[in-house]
């Protein structure tokens, strides 16, 4: 008897509840002290607070579930249910997303900020859901620029001959190549170890990634032509997004929105401290003419735009003001 009501009285607690307590697990491949981490560990309190405890997130950071790649494609099965990828590579699975490969799309920081922020941004996320995940926010990953390890580069020419490890995107091995270079895509996490040994020349990336992966203590030289400005961007897997009531995708939606506010707060600064921090342990940092750098790219764009969607938001990017 005593027995029985126990189990009635289980029963009943959890079919009392209409939530039940949800942890989601996100893996990224950035470095813990990276402004992606630290947005990321503010949402996962957020959620928290938003939900009152029914739903919260454990975070992998470091790439220790996989590379970005690995991390889409159990995206796609449903084995994670949230990641951040760099737009770069989510372009292999989604093709309007190659629009935020194309060098030189932006004008300036505050262009950039608002077609993330505007209606193109929220096209771009949604546009992966066909392909088992969509975009929850971006993340502002700034400016990539190239570094060497021993060759001074001033201007497109000089870059010539050279091995460049790009991520794994088309358009930045037609960028790349165009310049002269050799693009050579390597994973993140295996790129330290391949400019050590020699597998490439150099590479490219924004401030912080510079920074945090240490590659300033092989690369000798920084040339800030800053080609583009990918951003990161915060995914979630179909599957989980369908298990998900709507009061469930408010709760992650709004937490995702703090968590990109916060980071764009700390990116400018962390952009600062990176710039000094390789300065300071030898790095030569140049500032070429990047006009340079901006003509010779012009030469690829009707490569890049390869469909009609991708020239319609091209077009639609250079008319927001
Ligand atoms: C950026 C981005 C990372 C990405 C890296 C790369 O730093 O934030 O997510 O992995 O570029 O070049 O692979």
């Amino acid at each position: 008897m005593k027995i029985s009501l126990l189990i009635l009285s289980l029963i009943t607690i959890s079919c009392g509840s209409k939530h039940t307590n949800r942890e989601l697990k996100l893996a990224h491949g950035l470095d813990v002290n990276h402004s992606v981490h630290k947005a990321m560990e503010l949402m996962s309190d957020r959620l928290e607070h938003h939900s009152g405890g029914k739903m919260t997130m454990r975070i992998y950071p470091n790439q220790q579930l996989g590379s970005e790649r690995e991390l889409l494609e159990l995206l796609q099965i449903g084995s994670i249910d949230l990641s951040k990828a760099s737009a770069a590579v989510v372009e292999n699975f989604a093709p309007e997303i190659k629009l935020l490969s194309i060098p030189y799309l932006f004008r300036s920081d505050d262009h950039m900020a608002k077609v993330f922020d505007g209606p193109i941004g929220d096209a771009l996320l949604a546009s992966s859901s066909p392909y088992l995940f969509r975009g929850l926010s971006f993340y502002d990953a700034g400016k990539r620029s190239f570094y060497t390890k021993d060759r001074r580069v001033d201007k497109p020419e000089d870059l010539k001959g050279l091995k460049i490890r790009v991520q794994s995107s088309n358009t930045a091995i037609q960028m790349v190549n165009n310049f002269g270079a050799a693009a050579t895509p390597i994973p993140f996490g295996e790129l330290y170890t391949a400019l050590q040994q020699g597998v490439v020349d150099g590479a490219e990336n924004n401030p912080p990634s510079f920074y945090l992966t240490g590659h300033y203590e092989v690369c000798k030289y920084y040339i800030l032509d800053e080609h583009t400005g990918v951003p990161d961007m915060l995914l979630i897997s179909e599957h989980t997004w369908k298990k998900l009531n709507e009061e469930e995708r408010g709760w992650l939606q709004q937490s995702a929105r703090e968590s990109y506010a916060y980071q764009k707060e700390l990116w400018k600064k962390s952009e600062e401290e990176a710039l000094e921090a390789v300065r300071v342990a030898g790095v030569e940092i140049i500032r070429p003419d990047k006009r340079l750098f901006q003509e010779e790219s012009k030469a690829i764009l009707g490569d890049l735009l390869d469909s009609e969607r991708l020239k319609q938001l091209y077009h639609q990017v250079q008319d927001v003001k």
